[in-house]
C-alpha cells in the first residue's frame, strides 16, 4: 500500500516544511488537491504554488484536479512539476482525449469517480489509466465521514481491472483513517489518500508507520 497525504490538511504557510517533513517520514507520493470553486464548492490552489512546491520536493506529486473541464490546464499542470494528473470523469465531456493530453505531457493519466458514479464509466479507458481514484467522500472538503458503499465499488472496481488484466492502481480518497485502512486494502486499495487523519496526528513517521501496519493487517 502506498500512503498519499493530502496537503488540503496541511499548515499552508509552512508548505515547504511539510514537504520536508513527509519526505523525512519515509514517504514517497502527496497528494495535491486543486480546486475551483465550480466543479466543487471550495477553492485551494493551481499550478503556480505547485510549481513553488515542487522547486522545495522530490515526492511523487499526486495531483487531484477537482475543476471543470479540466483538458484546459493539463499542459499548466504538466509545466507545473505534477507527476501523475487525475481528473473528473464527471468534469470531462471527452475524457479519452484528456487523458491522452495527460499522457502527453508526460505525466501519468488518472481519473477520478465521485461516489455516485459506477465503476463501468472508466471500463473502456483501463488500458491506459495508470491509476483509477474512488472518491469515499463528496469531494470539496478535508475530515468528512468515509461513506460504506464506496467498499463495494472498490471490490466491483479491483474484480473489473483483474478480468481485463489492467496494471491501472486503485486509490481510495476520503475519510481513510488507520481504523478503515485493513478493509480498504484486502477489498483491493493500492493508494490510500489521508488528510485529517494524517496531518492532525504528528509525528508524520508514527502516523505513516500506523497506516503501514494497519494495512498489513
Ligand atoms: C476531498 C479531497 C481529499 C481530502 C481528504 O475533496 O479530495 O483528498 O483532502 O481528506 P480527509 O482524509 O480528511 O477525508
Ligand atoms: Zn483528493
Amino acid at each position: 500500500m502506498i500512503l498519499s497525504p493530502s496537503m488540503l490538511s496541511s499548515d499552508f504557510a509552512n508548505m515547504e516544511s511539510e514537504l520536508k517533513a513527509l519526505q523525512e517520514a519515509g514517504l514517497e507520493w502527496v497528494h495535491l488537491d486543486v480546486m475551483d470553486g465550480q466543479f466543487v464548492p471550495n477553492i485551494t490552489f493551481g499550478p503556480p504554488i505547485i510549481k513553488a512546491m515542487r522547486k522545495k520536493s522530490n515526492l511523487f506529486f499526486d495531483c487531484h484536479l477537482m475543476i471543470e473541464d479540466p483538458g484546459r490546464y493539463i499542459q499548466d499542470f504538466a509545466d507545473a512539476g505534477a507527476d501523475l494528473i487525475c481528473v473528473h470523469a464527471e468534469a470531462c465531456t471527452h475524457l479519452e482525449r484528456v487523458c491522452s493530453q495527460i499522457a502527453d505531457a508526460g505525466c501519468k493519466p488518472a481519473v477520478a469517480l465521485n461516489p455516485h458514479t459506477t465503476v463501468d464509466s472508466i471500463r473502456y479507458l483501463l488500458p491506459q489509466l495508470h491509476m483509477v481514484l474512488l472518491m469515499s467522500v463528496n469531494p470539496g472538503f478535508g475530515g468528512q465521514k468515509f461513506i460504506p458503499f464506496t467498499m463495494d465499488k472498490l471490490r466491483e472496481l479491483k474484480a473489473m481491472i483483474t478480468d481485463c488484466g489492467s496494471q491501472a492502481l486503485i486509490q481510495v480518497d476520503g475519510g481513510v483513517t488507520p481504523e478503515n485502512t485493513p478493509d480498504l486494502v484486502r477489498a483491493g486499495a493500492d493508494v490510500l489518500v489521508s488528510g485529517s487523519a494524517f496531518f492532525g496526528f504528528p509525528p508524520y513517521s508514527q502516523r505513516h508507520k500506523t497506516f503501514m501496519e494497519a494495512a498489513a493487517k
